[in-house]
């Protein structure tokens, strides 16, 4: 088929069940190698009820078109299904399948009088709280023609209807800023329910909502377990059952004794025969209690904009061995984030006790980059023949693990012992690869800290007693997240939580993290850190070319800079603002990561500068010229304090810095030859001038460097682009390719399977850093791989949403071949290039709707192609 739709997808959902649009808008993704192809019109069939309307509409636009039919009701289901045509002469697609959607309760009142509901028993508010286990039992009159489950809990739950577990998600509804936005979910549980007596069950763990969470406290949304549900039941008969939680319900513990996200889980599985088949009907539930009602949870009730948690891969173990002191210790062969999965027999009472570490030191597990996070899970085993194991509301970051009382009876293999991959259902979209094995392992540690770290948020660290949405973290790696995953839904529930926060502090500043820990803490905000408000939007809509979505964040982008930045009189950061500027600078001290050789103010206020540049440019995507012309003036006022504040002669930056040097070129913050009016006519003036100069500046410090890295958070994402555009692009090869410490292979040589937080987390005699803030599934630093991605992969987006595709790999560092795979908005982008005697090979693949803009490395021009595959050669 030369031109088919691939996808049709609501909203940015993976799966449209129990969405909260009731007008949600469609995107299509189209498939097939159809020459130049635009779409010239498109045909919408909606069908409801039984009832089918067709809508035509003469549009190119592909994304987000809006909803055509009347809105969906609450908890109303559709299906939707498109067929594209094109331009003169041009075929149409088929129609593509028809794809369903449903809306979740959009009415607090849908509810049906579920209230949140707690066990009725006397507890330790301020101890860790021992999962409970709801149930209720129900009748249905009939055979069943539809039931959902919109569920939600204060903890985290698990939910079983007749003894079989509901969905496949983990650790749900996952994290949010409690107070504001409260997730729930919601299944199709038709199969599960039969004619006669049910029986629903749950167990709640404490997970973020009440547990230990950051470096003191607990119960920052609540102190007790609880649990929401709404049952709804359509029988063959007509008749509609609904089943909600209220005083009806009982509950009870069982046999897990405790489980926490920092800490582990202890399971007693001798616990499991009292409350055999509680989740199934005809229970004897006489020694349960009852429940009481909580009040209604503070936060929306609101349905995920992004998928869920879940279970997305196994690894098997890679060796058994003892360490140095004689313990038994696991290594998986990767650094990654989940839980054991165990299959073992041995005698009653038998107590398995887990420790998870990232690193080995001196041959045994390295605990104390985990600091107060215990990390252990313990087993009881009940004696009664083979049993299988997985702890349930906890997460641990781990390569290796230490088994202390392991069962003789059970060999301890592959078989016996797996690791479970566990992170938030992101679709895969990005692949690269090249002629060069280091950088292509460094590529796959790049992945390996996404998947580690988009765990509901998007966290620091996944291993220690932290495991926070920082913001800085994200603003750096954002680009590279979302060329590798479909991160759509996923950050824009994140941004929704940052716009609550920054709004309940009224100053418009922006956390360090979101959710904010305690729920009512009041950081000051940093610049970079705070500035994903601005970045975050930005990179999404380059991404996914959401205007309805860059409309409804462009609000916490402007309120930041307008309101919540504090400014120095010129409009600058004020001097003595808190920073954590070029934060983890290679020659900052290992007890100081903010003491770095760039000066703070500097940092921030090069970042203001490019945020005044974003804002105005994101004006001009929403039609907003007053505000555009604005930000406009703003900027160039700024460049010009900058100039006064940072510069002098023109090119010499306060300091002699890699982070100071391509901040100002990347970010265009040097003054116009003439030293009036900076001007952004000056890039890529290769030739004199202060960028000229600025440039050769940037390339001795990085010489006098030997190609050693030189940036921390704030300077590493510039440095690749600032070279590049100064037509230096082999030095950046060189840093990307050096080996010795601090560099990006460093950590590739020094065995790590994801990217460090520190640039010498481990230290080349195999110690761990000094000082316990040290992890070694950090994404930040991978934020390379934007680069990467654009330059030696060949692809980036040139027009928001990749309607346009920035074809234009600079090969370097004596890579001779290179490809790269995006699944983009339009479809699937692929390109490959080689280097032979013959000279250049580069072959591309453009979906149709979409044009790509191709510069091959010694071409002066760029050439526009549309869809189809295109292949090009010239002298090398
Ligand atoms: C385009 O796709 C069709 C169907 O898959 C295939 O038969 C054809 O060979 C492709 N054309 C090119 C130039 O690869
Ligand atoms: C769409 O374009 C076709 C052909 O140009 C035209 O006949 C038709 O009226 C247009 N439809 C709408 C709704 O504008
Ligand atoms: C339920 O169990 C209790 C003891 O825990 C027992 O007294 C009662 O008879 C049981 N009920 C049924 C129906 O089996
Ligand atoms: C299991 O053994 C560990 C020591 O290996 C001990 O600390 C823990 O208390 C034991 N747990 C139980 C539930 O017996
Ligand atoms: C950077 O430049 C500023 C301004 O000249 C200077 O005060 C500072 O000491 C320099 N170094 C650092 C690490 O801030
Ligand atoms: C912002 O818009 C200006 C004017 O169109 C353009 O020159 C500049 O490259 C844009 N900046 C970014 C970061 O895309
Ligand atoms: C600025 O440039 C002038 C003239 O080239 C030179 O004499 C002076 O030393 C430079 N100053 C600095 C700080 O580089
Ligand atoms: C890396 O792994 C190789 C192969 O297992 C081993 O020989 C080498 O010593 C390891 N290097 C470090 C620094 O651990």
């Amino acid at each position: 088929m030369a031109v088919s739709i691939a996808r049709l997808s609501f909203e940015h959902h993976r799966e449209a069940l129990g969405i909260g649009e009731s007008q949600p808008r469609i995107s299509w993704r189209f498939a097939g190698n159809a020459s130049n192809w635009e779409q010239s019109s498109y045909d919408l069939e909606v069908s409801r009820s039984g009832q089918t309307n067709s809508y035509s509409t003469n549009s190119s636009n592909s994304l987000f078109v809006p909803w055509p039919d009347k809105p969906l009701g609450s908890a109303e289901a559709a299906k939707a299904r498109v067929r594209a045509h094109g331009g003169t002469q041009q075929s149409s697609t088929p129609w593509s399948d028809w794809v369903a959607v449903e809306t979740g309760l959009l009415n607090p009142e849908d509810w049906s009088g579920s209230v949140p509901i707690a066990a009725d028993r006397d507890y330790d508010v301020n101890a860790p709280k021992q999962p409970i286990y709801f149930r209720k039992e129900f009748v249905t009159s009939d055979e069943v023609a539809s039931a959902r489950l919109y569920i939600t809990s204060l903890g985290l739950y698990e939910a079983y209807i007749n003894g079989d577990r509901v969905g496949d998600a983990v650790l749900a509804p996952g994290w949010q800023s409690f107070n504001y936005r409260h997730v729930y979910d919601t299944y199709d549980v038709t199969d599960s329910i039969k004619k006669g007596q049910n029986a629903i069950g749950v167990t709640v763990g404490e997970g973020w909502f009440l547990g230990r969470i950051a470096w003191s406290g607990r119960n920052y949304w609540g102190d007790n377990l609880g649990l929401q549900v709404l049952l709804t039941v359509t029988t063959k008969d007509g008749k509609k059952t609904a089943v909600p939680t209220d005083d009806s319900w009982a509950a009870s513990t069982g046999p897990i004794l405790s489980s926490e996200i920092y800490d582990g889980e202890t399971y007693d599985s001798r616990l499991e025969s009292a409350i055999e088949g509680w989740n199934k009907p005809s229970f004897n539930g006489s020694n349960w209690v009852g429940v009481k009602s909580l009040s209604p949870v503070k936060g929306h009730l609101m349905s995920p904009d992004g998928p869920p948690v879940r279970k997305i891969e196994e690894r098997q173990l890679e060796k058994v061995f003892k360490s140095a002191s004689g313990k038994t210790l696991v290594d998986f062969g990767q650094n990654l984030v989940g839980w054991l999965h165990l299959n073992v027999q041995g005698p009653a009472g038998t107590n398995i006790t887990i420790h998870h570490a990232e690193v080995l030191e001196k041959g045994e597990l390295a605990l104390a980059p985990l600091r107060a996070a215990k990390a252990t899970d313990t087993v009881i085993l009940h004696g009664k023949g083979p049993q299988t194991w997985e702890p349930t509301f906890t997460f641990h970051g781990f390569r290796y693990i230490q088994i202390d009382g392991w069962p003789e009876e059970t060999p301890l293999d592959g078989k016996a012992v797996k690791a479970i991959v566990v992170h938030s259902d992101i679709e895969q979209t990005g692949w690269f690869q090249c002629s060069n094995a280091l950088l292509n392992k460094f590529h796959n540690n790049v992945q390996w800290s996404t998947k580690g770290n988009f765990l509901s948020i998007s966290t620091d660290c996944p291993q220690r007693d932290e495991r926070l949405g920082w913001t800085g973290d994200a603003h750096a790696f954002g680009p590279t997240a979302n060329f590798l995953y479909n991160t759509g839904g996923f950050w824009r529930g994140w941004h929704r939580d940052m716009w609550s926060e920054m709004q309940r502090r009224g100053s418009m500043r922006v956390p360090f993290f979101v959710p904010t820990v305690p729920p009512d803490s009041d950081d000051p905000g940093a610049a970079v850190w705070s500035d994903v408000a601005v970045g975050g939007p930005w990179d999404l809509f380059r991404f996914y070319g959401d205007k309805g979505m860059l409309a409804e964040q462009l609000p916490q982008s402007k309120a930041w800079i307008d309101t919540g930045l504090p400014r120095n009189e010129v409009g600058l950061w004020k001097r003595d603002a808190f920073q954590f500027g070029d934060w983890l600078d290679p020659k900052a001290p290992p007890e100081d990561p903010g003491a770095a050789t760039t000066a703070k103010a500097l940092v921030a206020d090069a970042y203001l500068i490019r945020m005044t540049e974003l804002l105005a440019n994101m004006s001009s995507a929403l039609g907003d010229e007053a505000s555009e012309n604005s930000y406009r003036s703003k900027h160039a006022t700024l460049r010009k304090e900058f100039a006064q504040a940072w510069i002098t002669n023109g090119s010499s930056l306060a300091n002699r810095t890699q982070t100071a040097y391509a901040l100002a070129l990347h970010f265009d913050l040097l003054p116009s030859d003439d030293g009036a009016s900076p001007s952004s006519k000056t890039k890529n003036g290769a030739t004199g001038g202060n960028r000229a100069a600025a440039a050769a500046t940037l390339r001795q410090i990085v010489a006098e460097n030997d190609y050693l890295v030189g940036t921390g958070f704030a300077g590493t994402p510039a440095l690749g682009p600032a070279l590049q555009g100064a037509g230096a692009s082999e030095d950046f090869y060189s840093m990307l390719l050096q080996t010795k410490v601090p560099s990006w292979l460093y950590q590739v040589v020094m065995n790590g399977t994801t990217t460090w937080e520190r640039w010498d987390s481990m230290l080349p005699d195999g110690t761990v850093n000094t000082g316990t803030m040290t992890s070694f599934n950090h994404y930040a630093f991978g934020a390379v791989a934007d680069w990467i991605h654009a330059t030696i992969g060949g692809l980036a987006p040139a027009e928001p949403g990749w309607t346009v595709v920035a074809v234009e790999p600079i090969p370097g560092g004596g890579i001779t071949s290179a490809g790269a795979r995006f699944i983009s908005p339009y479809g699937e982008i692929t390109s490959s290039w080689w280097i032979d005697s013959a000279g250049f090979h580069l072959k591309l693949s453009v979906p149709p709707n979409a044009k790509a803009r191709v510069k091959l490395p010694r071409g002066a021009i760029s050439t526009l192609v549309g869809s189809g595959l295109h292949e090009f050669q010239e002298e090398y």
